[in-house]
Order: C-alpha cells, then sequence, then structure tokens
C-alpha cells in the first residue's frame, strides 16, 4: 500500500503506512528511562547540600560557616560558591560528555550509545554512595554527568527515530515525563533519606540512581537500533528488518526508500560540526540547537527545581512544610507533563509554547509582585499565611506552564528537526547548550537573588516574553509531519524560507530533469 498524503498547512506531508506497535512502545519507554535519571539528579543536587551528615563528612568548614550566618536580608542567603561548583560539577560533566555523544551515536548507533552512557551513571552512582573521601565522591559525580549528558543526546534522537510521525510528539514526551517522574523521586528519597537513623541515608539517595540506569542498561540490550541509525552504519538488511518489524506492515518500502536517500545525503558530509557552523545550509536548524536549551533554561524552572526549599523558606514557611511544598511542585510537574503528552500532535507544538509561555509570564510576574510587597527591598519582615498560600499556588501555575510548554518541547522539537547529516552533532550542542545554562543558573542563582530581590521574577518574566515572541514568530509547526520531510516545513516558512537550501527529492529531480533538457537542446 503506498503511504497516504497529510494536508497540513496547505502542504501535503506524507504517512508511511504502518500503526503504533508494542515493540515500538517498549523500546521508547526503555530509552525515556534516560529522562528518569536526569531528572532525579536536579532533585537530589538540592537535597543532598542540605543533609547534615552529608556536609559534616564532605564540607566541614562550609557547614561551620553555614551555620554561623544569621539571616538579616531574606534575599541573602549562604552563598558558598565552592559548593554549587561542586554540585554543578554533575551538570559541567555532562555539557561536556554531550559533546561526545554525537560521533558515538554516529558511529556505535543510538542504541549501544544509551547502554554506555546508563553503564557509566550506574558505575558512578555506586562509587557516589559508597565514597569516603571527597575524590570518590567527584569521580562518582563525573561519571554520573557523562551518563546523564550522553544519554540525553541519544535518548530523545532515539524516540524520535522509531516513533511514526503521528504519535512522535506523545511518545518523546514521555521522555519528559520521566524527567518529571526522576525530580519527584528524588524530592522524596531526599526526605526519606534524611530519616534513616545513624546519617547513612544520602548514600542511598545516591546510589538509588543506579536502579533506573540498570533499566536503561538493560533494556539497551533488549531493544533494536532505530532502522536510521541501521542504515547509517551501513547495516541495510537489517534496517529494513527492523523497519518491518517495528512498522507492523508487509509494506516499509517508501519509507525505507526515504531513510536511505537520507542517508546519502548525510554520507556526502564529511565533516557535520563544520556544515552545522558554517556550511551555510543548515541556519534555522543551528538556531534552534542553540536557542531552544538556552531559553528552556532562562525559563527560570530550575531556579525551582533546585531552590524550592530555600525559595519556599525565604517565604516563610517552616522545615517540613518547605519539603511538602517541594513534593507539590514536584506533583503538579508530573500530571501536568499528562496535557502535553496528550495534546502535543493534536493542537501542535506551537498553541502549547504560546500558551504555556503566557502562563509562565503572568505567574511569575504575581510571584514578584507578592514577594516584594511583603518583603520589600530590604528584604525584612515577616509573610501572613495567605500571602504564602498565594505564592505557593502561583509557582504551581507557573510550573504547570513549563511542564505543557518549554519542559517536554525543549527536547522534542530538537529531537526532530535536524536532518540526519546534522543530526548527531546538532542534537549534542542541544544537549551540551542545555546542561551547561542548568549549571549556570544553579551557579547564579544565589547571588541573583541577592542583588535583584523579587524583581528575579520579573527578570526571568522578561525572557519568558522574549522567547514567546520569539517561538510566535520564529518556530514553524512540526506535529505529524516526518522527520525526513521536515525540510518542507522551512522552505514554508516566511522567515526561513529564505535561508534554506533546496536539497530535497522533488528538486533534485526538478534540478536533474532541467539539465537534462539543457544537454538535450
Ligand atoms: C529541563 C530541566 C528541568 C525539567 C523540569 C527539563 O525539560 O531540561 O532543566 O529541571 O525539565 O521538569
Amino acid at each position: 500500500m503506498p503511504g497516504a498524503v497529510i494536508v497540513h498547512h496547505h502542504t501535503r506531508y506524507k504517512t508511511y503506512p504502518g500503526e503504533l506497535t508494542g515493540i515500538v512502545v517498549f523500546s521508547c519507554l526503555i530509552a525515556s528511562v534516560a529522562g528518569c535519571i536526569f531528572g532525579y539528579d536536579i532533585g537530589l543536587t538540592s537535597g543532598l547540600t542540605s543533609s547534615e551528615p552529608y556536609m559534616v563528612k564532605f564540607f566541614p568548614s562550609i557547614y561551620e560557616e553555614m551555620k554561623k550566618q544569621v539571616v538579616v536580608n531574606q534575599y541573602c542567603k549562604f552563598d558558598s560558591q565552592i559548593l554549587t561548583l561542586f554540585c554543578s560539577s554533575l551538570f559541567l560533566s555532562a555539557t561536556v560528555a554531550a559533546f561526545f555523544a554525537g560521533p558515538m551515536t554516529r558511529s556505535f548507533g543510538r542504541k549501544w550509545t544509551l547502554f554506555s552512557a546508563a553503564s557509566a551513571y550506574v558505575a558512578g552512582a555506586c562509587i557516589g554512595g559508597v565514597s569516603v573521601n571527597f575524590p570518590m565522591l567527584l569521580t562518582g559525580r563525573i561519571l554520573v554527568g557523562a551518563g546523564v549528558g550522553i544519554s540525553i543526546q541519544a535518548a530523545p534522537l532515539y524516540i524520535s527515530e522509531m516513533a511514526p510521525a503521528q504519535q512522535r510528539g506523545m511518545l518523546n514526551i514521555m521522555f519528559q515525563l520521566m524527567i518529571t517522574v526522576g525530580i519527584l523521586t528524588a524530592n522524596m528519597t531526599n526526605y526519606l533519606g534524611s530519616k534513616v537513623p545513624g546519617g547513612w541515608g544520602w548514600r542511598i539517595a545516591v546510589a538509588f540512581g543506579a536502579i533506573p540506569a540498570a533499566v536503561i542498561a538493560l533494556g539497551a540490550l533488549a531493544i533494536p537500533d532505530t532502522p536510521t541509525s541501521l542504515i547509517e552504519r551501513g547495516d541495510t538488511a537489517t534496517a529494513r528488518k527492523t523497519l518491518l518489524q517495528i512498522r507492523g506492515v508487509g509494506d516499509v518500502r517508501e519509507e525505507f526508500d526515504d531513510l536511505s536517500t537520507a542517508s546519502e545525503d548525510a554520507k556526502a558530509v564529511e565533516s557535520p560540526w563544520r556544515e552545522l557552523f558554517f556550511g551555510g545550509k543548515y541556519k534555522p536548524q543551528l538556531t534552534f540547537a542553540l536557542l531552544i536549551p538556552f531559553f528552556q533554561q532562562l525559563t527560570g524552572i530550575n531556579v525551582i527545581m533546585f531552590y524550592a526549599p530555600v525559595l519556599f523558606k525565604t517565604v516563610g514557611f517552616k522545615q517540613n512544610a518547605t519539603l511538602v511544598s517541594s513534593v507539590i511542585t514536584g506533583l503538579v510537574n508530573v500530571f501536568s507533563t499528562f496535557v502535553a503528552v496528550v495534546t502535543a500532535d493534536k493542537v501542535g507544538r506551537r498553541a502549547l509554547f504560546l500558551q504555556g509561555g503566557t502562563q509562565m509570564i503572568i505567574s511569575q510576574i504575581l510571584v514578584g509582585t507578592f514577594i516584594g510587597l511583603q518583603f520589600g527591598m530590604s528584604g525584612t519582615g515577616d509573610i501572613s499565611e495567605q500571602y504564602a498560600m498565594c505564592i505557593v499556588l502561583f509557582v504551581c501555575v507557573y510550573v504547570a506552564g513549563f511542564a505543557w510548554s518549554w519542559g517536554p518541547m525543549g527536547w522534542l522539537i530538537p529531537s526532530e528537526i535536524y536532518p540526519l547529516a546534522v543530526r548527531n552533532a546538532a542534537m549534542s550542542i542541544t544537549a551540551s547548550v542545555n546542561m551547561f545554562f542548568t549549571a549556570f543558573i544553579g551557579q547564579i542563582f544565589l547571588t541573583l537573588l541577592c542583588h535583584l530581590r523579587f524583581g528575579l521574577f520579573y527578570f526571568f518574566g522578561a525572557w519568558v516574553l522574549l522567547m514567546t515572541l520569539f517561538i510566535a514568530m520564529l518556530l514553524p509547526e512540526t506535529k505529524n509531519v516526518p522527520v525526513e520531510e521536515m525540510a518542507h516545513v522551512w522552505k514554508k516558512h516566511w522567515f526561513w524560507r529564505k535561508f534554506v537550501i533546496d536539497t530535497s527529492n522533488d528538486a533534485r529531480s526538478a534540478e536533474m530533469r532541467k539539465r537534462i533538457a539543457l544537454e538535450m537542446s
């Protein structure tokens, strides 16, 4: 049966025959667990440094200083750059590792890259969990970071290449869903860990990450590599077999041919990095590869994910209540992600971005204003319970907005817009920029809060406004468009069409017809 055609934004895109099979769902689920180990570390980072036994063991002098500090200004908390640098080390290691992920996914395939990354994570989590000194602790953290950096490059690629175009959004957002589950799990293990008698609960929390990582490593042995990756590495026979198996139909010729053509194009590119940066052909892709992750972090989401307990303490919550509040934001994060899972392939990526962005801007302004009204510029005074509740409420509204916009789209869009020729390299850039700015925001948050005070929320609000306008004007809709057909999307876009060179089959055959006609005349 030949592929059907769907009409979308006045453009006709192919739909290949096939259905969503069990093997695709299973394989994508395994790959999405990579989100879980990433999220787990985001959640764990803040929890560890608030564990007394952990601090006494590894950072005794910083801990002493911290205890001595008397808070006079609510905006200026104890801030040790060394301690935050240690927390950031995981994300800095991931920043570097993500660059190696490109050549790895290209040469060894997505499956084996996932396997290696997960194995590095298991080793790191075990070393971290049994650490008796600082060098061991740091080694564990760097290995875990490498595992995270590599797997967050490979997993979104894997999912988007396995998924049929019609369900790509939903399947890919499972990755983000797992991130949120990871964060929530860490919030809870932090809490439970602090209750373990003997002060070694933090060891359980650190080592616990090895469980999801082992699931990925073992799962990777059971799942097939993507047909694209198999063709890329010259194994066309297995690629055809896999495509037949994952699409669940007898005829996959059309899709297979398109994948092969993409692979031929990719082979003509000697250095994907050079091509991406200097080739001039991939301007929109390069723009999004850099800006999507940068903007995602500039939403300020990790201020909440890393510092929710600090923030809620600032607005006057007691120790236990701060923990409860971070579990509440964690739950809101998980459940709101389902909205994106269900709607991304229906209402499209742009609608979610625009709605979620607007919601985030409004809630950031409100949170900033509530805090400002209560603490003013000096950062002194107490907050009433009603005010504190309002703040928590609007933080939740903000988190929900992120959870169905910049959260999932921050990983979905990059995974679907790069042509194979530069896909591995571009996804490495995306993952690396994301990790770098995750570390950066973590590093400067306390300083920013101390200087910008409640204006910090306006600061991030202004960024969200800017990025929402950017999306409104420059992001074309990509729902339901097969990855291999994405070139048309740029060609139709009012702005990007000036920058893309037509290399599609149609253009090539038109070009060839012209040349033949010329030769004949
Ligand atoms: C981001 C993380 C963030 C998480 C929150 C992810 O998409 O990359 O930085 O902490 O969403 O759920």
